[in-house]
């Protein structure tokens, strides 16, 4: 079923695991990762930027999409439609609007009492329609849909606020993640993550999940990390894929003679995330 995250993120931080956000950039995505999920039995999450809701059509045409392939799928595990990094109120509400069950209102480049108001703002709205928050605090490295950001780490009392005082249902603190390819191991906060933990009580959220080895993985978990974001590792896996069948087939024309080599491999990259999370069988 279409579900908010609320539950599905509780249930992974009450029991040690994280439920992966996968983004969506086009009908190819959906497909891999709905089957992703129902083979693994496992909850996900459909994160969609604003940039890539524009390229598909709109907030609209993505949940058609995805409600018409569960229909057809007969998907049986629990499904979010997030909207990633929401850059103000209105394309929040465009998108709960339209049916999305989850959105992040992504104000951390603001002072924490901007970020506070507008996100406590959005709450409002969203549980109005029983549709789940993520905001963030501190700023994610590298860049999303061309939104370049330096690595700032979260404030620990900035994030016990922005909870507190607007009732969000999970917390994104940027503690050293990357937006795309890391130039080197990355260097996660961890002290900065178990203070946040328990000054918070909230699950936690990880951007920038691509390239991070397992054993932080599993740290950022046993730290009440519930929910992991990866999109740049899809991406590539998919375009690895295609370049490959192309250059085998240099006469090849068929779209789905190529593209269906790179849905086979978004498919098993997501497979292999949900069972590093933790969150396969857990539907
Ligand atoms: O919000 C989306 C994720 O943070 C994407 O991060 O492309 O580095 O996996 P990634
Ligand atoms: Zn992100």
């Amino acid at each position: 079923p279409l579900v908010s995250m609320t539950d599905m993120l509780n249930k992974g931080k009450e029991n040690g695991y994280a439920v992966g956000q996968f983004n969506i950039n086009n009908l190819e995505y959906i497909q891999a990762i709905l089957q992703a999920a129902e083979e693994e039995k496992s909850p996900v999450i459909l994160g969609v930027s604003e940039g890539a809701a524009k390229y598909m059509g709109g907030f609209n045409v993505v949940v058609a999409m995805v409600k018409s392939l569960m229909e057809s799928y007969g998907t049986t595990v629990p499904v979010a439609i997030h909207l990633d990094h929401g850059s103000s109120f209105e394309k929040c509400a465009q998108a709960i609007h339209a049916g999305f069950t989850s959105v992040m209102i992504d104000a951390s480049h603001s002072p924490i009492e901007e970020n506070i108001a507008l996100t406590k703002k959005v709450v409002e709205l969203a549980h109005i329609h029983g549709v789940s928050v993520e905001a963030e605090v501190g700023t994610v490295g590298g860049e999303e849909d061309g939104v370049i950001g330096g690595i700032n780490y979260a404030d620990a009392d900035e994030c016990k606020r922005l909870v507190e005082e607007a009732g969000i249902d999970c917390l994104a603190p940027a503690l050293g993640s990357v937006h795309g390819p890391y130039q080197g191991e990355p260097n996660l906060g961890f002290k900065e993550m178990e203070e946040i933990l328990n000054l918070t009580g909230v699950p936690l959220v990880l951007h920038g999940g691509t390239g991070i080895p397992t054993k932080d993985i599993q740290k950022a978990v046993s730290l009440g990390t519930a929910k992991i974001n990866v999109n740049t590792e899809n991406q590539i896996a998919q375009a690895d894929a295609v370049r490959k069948t192309l250059a085998e087939k240099p006469d090849l024309y068929d779209p789905r003679k190529y593209l269906g080599p790179g849905s086979e491999a978004i498919k098993e990259t997501v497979k292999g995330k949900m069972r590093e999370f933790g969150s396969s069988g857990q539907a």
